[in-house]
């Protein structure tokens, strides 16, 4: 298990999320899931600049938590209110039973480590409706290694695939031929889903992504570079 500082609540994350700003197409997957699941109320757990909430349905009440409270200054949302979206700064005052949807995107592959990883799942499972949905967007843990069109890792990459929460390097080119580099941390696919079934959350559906040729680097189709999965 990884000790390693987490990159994602250090001041070099803003210069990621202000990065994105400029990336909207990647946050598709997540918008049909939601569009489909037609819910009242989302929570947007580690929501980073909390840009994919601009692209949701206005009516649908949106709820914006991050560990990083640096992020709730640097949002990509202009008037909270005119979008439909609150804050919550700590977990523990996330409503119990409350969400029809919480969205877990490009979050778990930010966790350096098995508590945070737990202490995630558990918060999510206490939020979420008895009959809500958990819809996770993320980098696919088994294709870290291949390029894709905007995404790209260390290569070779270092790590054993079966270590959970290995760290490794990163990098992501924007439309504009700009590059950032920041770290990750790998979880294994069977360390997912039994972190998700020891914490009482169960897969209906699981997707694995194409390249959509987001990024401006060529797309490569032989391999899925994000997944989704739909759990109760
Ligand atoms: C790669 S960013 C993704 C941001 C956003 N969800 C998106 O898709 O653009 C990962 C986010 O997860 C947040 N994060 C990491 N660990 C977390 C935790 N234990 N609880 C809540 N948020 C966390 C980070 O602060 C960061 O904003």
């Amino acid at each position: 298990m990884s000790n390693s500082k987490n990159f994602w609540i250090s001041k070099e994350a803003k210069n990621f999320h202000d990065f994105k700003n400029y990336k909207t197409q990647e946050m598709q997957p997540i918008i049909d899931l939601v569009k489909r699941a037609k819910p009242k109320t989302l929570l947007d757990y580690g929501c980073g600049n909390g840009l994919v909430n601009t692209l949701l349905d206005k009516d649908i009440e949106k709820t914006l938590f991050d560990i990083n409270l640096d992020n709730f200054d640097n949002l990509a949302i202009s008037d909270l209110k005119e979008c439909n979206c609150k804050i919550i700064k700590q977990a523990k005052d996330l409503p119990s039973n409350y969400f029809d949807v919480v969205v877990l995107s490009f979050v778990l592959v930010a966790v350096p480590d098995e508590k945070q990883f737990t202490e995630i799942l558990q918060n999510i499972k206490r939020v979420k409706k008895k009959d809500g949905i958990l819809i996770i967007v993320d980098s696919h843990p088994c294709f870290l290694q291949y390029d894709c069109s905007w995404f790209y890792s260390e290569s070779p990459v270092k790590f054993p695939y079966l270590t959970p929460g290995a760290p490794f390097k990163r990098g992501l080119a924007d439309s504009k031929d700009r590059e950032i580099y920041f770290t990750d941390y790998h979880w294994p696919l069977s360390f997912i889903i039994n972190k998700l079934s020891e914490c009482g959350l169960s897969i209906v559906r699981m997707e694995e992504i194409a390249d959509g040729g987001f990024g401006p680097r060529p797309k490569n189709e032989l391999y899925p570079p994000i997944y989704s999965m739909v759990c109760k």
